[in-house]
């Protein structure tokens, strides 16, 4: 019997569906020329689009339907993002966000040798929104626990030791901002301590931001509170080629949703040519967490294959391809790679 996997996608707005239908096309291609696992996609609403017709961005129904499946791609919302995102991350409890900055094959503009994970705590800080104020002020709470704080870090070494990495850099602003960031930084360097195996150092954020433009390779995992990490992998996600080239999972102790760090790109929504490469990095990792391991590695080697021909690529990588063409030429090297073993 295949493994089967119950898999919540929301396409969202924009270019969302555009790329949500040739990623589920990639995936069955997968699943069909490696055999042993296979999907059972659920698509749901959620963003603008619903929000106009119920007044609601994020309804119940795709909450529990959310819950329910076994792992969760998200594609794009719009204007709406932060009312689906920010409470499936937190009444999930999703509280690592994990997004990898790799340089691939011929991207335009993308700075060589990078490979570096971004380990975001995703479910307080600033983004608990703690918030007052009038018309003349306004006060937002930052929120840092000890509990988050310690299995932000815990996971940040955990990813280190099984993906083999050698150092975690800890970022924090501990100069100015005593109590948050202090308490963020004790519990690393407590947390540290438990994995001699791996390299531990700590680094402001204002010269990681410096650093990370002069000297990318140098970084490894990078554990961060949320509005800091929110920040860092935007930067990093341009060093490797912009957003088109970053995905991200929001992971907790038993769910996960796989989200590409792009958003619904109203400028290009319509045409078919988003790139789609985000969110097959992101179902790359999806595979990674489900454990099919082969599919995941498979799934990046046709990318990286597509990607290194040049042939068939969209716009914003120097080709005139379409979405589902890029997608298609993706499943295509997918077949090759599995009838070559
Ligand atoms: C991201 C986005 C979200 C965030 C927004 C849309 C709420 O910028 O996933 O990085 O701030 O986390
Ligand atoms: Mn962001």
């Amino acid at each position: 019997m295949a493994r089967r996997y119950r898999v919540s996608v929301i396409p969202g707005d924009g270019i969302g569906p555009e790329i949500a239908i040739p990623v589920l096309g990639v995936l069955e291609a997968l699943s069909e020329a490696l055999g042993g696992f296979c999907f059972e996609f659920l698509c749901l609403d959620a963003g603008d689009e619903v929000k106009r017709r119920t007044g609601v961005a994020l309804p119940e129904e795709t909450f529990e339907g959310v819950r329910k499946s076994d792992v969760c791609l998200f594609i794009a919302v719009g204007e709406t993002a932060s009312e689906v995102i920010l409470p499936l991350r937190q009444r999930l409890d999703l509280y690592a966000n994990v997004r990898p900055a790799k340089t691939y094959p011929n991207i335009p503009q993308a700075r060589p040798g990078v490979d570096l994970v971004i380990v975001r705590e995703n479910t307080e800080g600033l983004y608990r929104r703690v918030e007052d104020g009038t018309e003349d002020w306004g006060v937002s709470i930052r929120v840092i626990t000890r509990r988050a704080s310690e299995r932000i870090a815990r996971f940040a070494f955990e990813l280190a030791r099984r993906e083999g990495r050698r150092r975690v850099t800890c970022i924090h602003k501990a100069n100015v901002l005593k109590s948050t960031c202090g308490l963020f930084r004790d519990v690393c360097r407590e947390v540290a301590h438990q994995y001699p195996e791996v390299q531990f150092d700590e680094m402001y954020v204002d010269a990681c931001a410096l650093k990370l433009v002069m000297n990318p390779g140098a970084f490894d995992v990078v554990v961060t509170t949320n509005l800091f990490g929110d920040i860092l992998s935007d930067l990093t996600a341009g060093l490797v080629g912009g957003l088109g080239m970053a995905p991200s999972g929001n992971i907790g102790d038993d769910f996960a949703i796989f989200e590409p760090v792009h958003g619904s790109a109203p400028d290009i929504a319509g045409k078919g040519i988003a790139n789609p490469s985000a969110t097959l990095l992101s179902a790359k990792m999806m595979l990674d967490w489900l454990g099919e391991a082969r599919g995941a590695e498979v799934l990046e080697g046709a990318l990286m294959e597509v990607l290194r021909e040049g042939r068939t690529l969209t716009p914003d990588l120097g080709g005139s391809a379409k979405t589902h063409e890029m997608a298609e030429e993706v499943s295509r090297k997918i077949k090759e790679i599995a009838e070559a073993v």
